[in-house]
């Protein structure tokens, strides 16, 4: 199959040009000037098929690198499989994803990625990649590790919080990140203070304080803070690279930032809710269908934080600056019925999770649209970055010949009304994003040279996805 992509924008991190871009089978074959010619002839005669894209941007495909299908979490699961949240990935311009496995105490790392490879493979549409969550810090947590690099799992996710569940301790944390230094590793932190959290939360549920708001509540921005600044101290200890995860608050940022500033490969993950969301709007909503429980449908951690307080402008300038370096979604659904219901009258049995994989690269383009970011990094913070930080890059999050033909067109003259009436495909029964509005439109979606969404029909398959097999970081300063 050969596809040729005429008249568009390319876009890259770097710039913009109008250029042809050639498909042939799986791989990007050309980068041509618009119109070339083949041995005289028009190139579009000697291709299967031909998009126009004249007006529009194409795009490398949006890669997430931050997505939990099926996690068992929280007394639930998460409510996507790899079948329903890959599917809703490629309509929204995502044509890779990086998941989680989970490793609870206890529990064989390598079975756990053996039967993550198990779900994802014959039912994903689009590729992915995996990193391994780490709990409970054994010896043989250490050798898994290096089997794991091996294996294309080069990146590895420890907690500070979720006792009994998640949480290392500081020596635990300590040594993992030893043998990252070691194994070439990129170590990833969930950071809030867990401890600090849990008598909170206990103090709060005292005290009457019950509802979604005091999610928020009990995750001060301090316990963000705190955890952020000593993760970063055992990481230079150990002289291993630092990802945290899902940042929230403006002085874990200012941590990120002093960090790099001193020259450690510390890097910091924004996310659209710590973009778009707030303690005020959205923990404390109420509704005529759950009441003071509405705030649920965005209980997640870290939490979505105070405008007051100016946290959501702060992510947006670290993205600008480059504090933070991309964006991923944390993507975590749960239904109302049934799962975020779980904590009527105790905020603290919510299952902790947004879902987002759909709407990542529109809720960032808005931000292109609003004049927060530009185009180049808009493309570099949802493809580019996410390709280099997990190693990946050439093979995925650019436009060369050579690399996968994962494409995305974008119209900056379309619209997309997020989440109404729930149009979403994520298997989730409320959108946490209904009602925003985006002045663009995924048009089409190219994944290894197949075309999976074309013009609101989708045309992907689960046999489609293949695992990535990933190298090391490519990111470090
Ligand atoms: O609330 C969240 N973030 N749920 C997913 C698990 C995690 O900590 O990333
Ligand atoms: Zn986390
Ligand atoms: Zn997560
Ligand atoms: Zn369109």
């Amino acid at each position: 199959m050969k596809t040729l992509i005429t008249g568009g924008t390319v876009v890259n991190s770097t710039g913009r040009g109008l250029a042809d871009v050639l498909i042939e089978g799986e791989k990007i074959a050309a980068v041509l000037p618009p119109g070339s010619q083949l041995l005289g002839a028009d190139l579009k005669s000697a291709v299967d098929k031909v998009i126009d894209a004249t007006g529009k941007y194409v795009i490398p495909g949006g890669i997430d690198a931050h997505t939990h299908m099926e996690m068992p979490f929280g007394g639930s699961s998460a409510s996507d499989t790899f079948e329903t949240g890959t599917t809703a990935a490629a309509w929204g311009g995502t044509t890779s994803i990086v998941d989680f496995v989970v490793q609870y105490p206890h529990q064989n790392i390598l079975d756990q990625y053996h039967l993550w490879h198990e779900k994802a493979a014959g039912n994903s549409v689009i590729d992915y990649g995996f990193h391994q969550i780490l709990s409970d810090v054994q010896d043989s947590s250490l050798t898994a590790m290096d089997e794991l690099i091996s294996e294309g799992v080069t990146s590895f996710k420890l907690f500070t919080a979720y006792k009994d569940v998640f949480l290392s301790d500081d020596g635990q944390i300590f040594r993992a990140f030893q043998k990252g230094a070691e194994n070439g590793a990129l170590m990833m932190m969930h950071a809030e203070n867990g401890s600090v959290i849990d008598v909170l939360q206990k103090q709060a549920i005292e005290a009457g304080h019950t509802t979604p708001y005091y999610h928020g509540t009990t995750r001060p921005w301090q316990t963000e803070e705190e955890a952020v600044h000593r993760v970063i101290m055992l990481a230079d200890l150990a002289r291993v690279p630092l990802y945290i995860v899902h940042v929230s608050a403006k002085q874990a940022v200012e941590q990120i930032a002093t960090a790099r500033d001193r020259g450690q490969n510390v890097f910091g993950e924004a996310c659209p809710q710590y973009l778009y969301l707030s303690l005020e709007e959205h923990l404390a909503a109420v509704s005529e269908q759950w009441g003071d429980f509405e705030g649920a449908k965005w209980v997640c951690s870290t939490p979505v934080r105070s405008r007051e307080e100016g946290h959501q402008e702060a992510m947006w300038q670290g993205l600008r600056t480059n504090d933070l370096q991309l964006v991923a979604t944390d993507h975590c659904p749960f239904c109302m019925t049934d799962q975020k219901e779980l904590g009527i009258g105790d905020f603290t049995k919510i299952p902790n999770g947004i879902g987002s994989v759909e709407h990542r690269m529109d809720l960032i383009y808005q931000g292109v649209v609003d004049g927060k970011i530009t185009l180049e990094r808009w493309v570099e913070t949802c493809s580019v970055t996410p390709a280099r930080m997990f190693g990946m890059y050439g093979q995925k999050g650019v436009i060369q010949p050579g690399a996968d033909g994962d494409v995305v067109i974008y119209d900056p003259n379309g619209h997309t009304s997020i989440g109404l009436n729930k149009t979403h495909h994520m298997n989730m029964d409320y959108s946490a994003w209904e009602g925003y509005e985006i002045a663009g439109h995924v048009d089409t979606v190219i994944s290894r040279g197949s075309i999976i969404v074309d013009n609101n029909t989708f045309l992907g398959s689960t046999s489609h996805g293949k695992y990535i097999k990933r190298g090391l970081s490519q990111y470090l300063i």
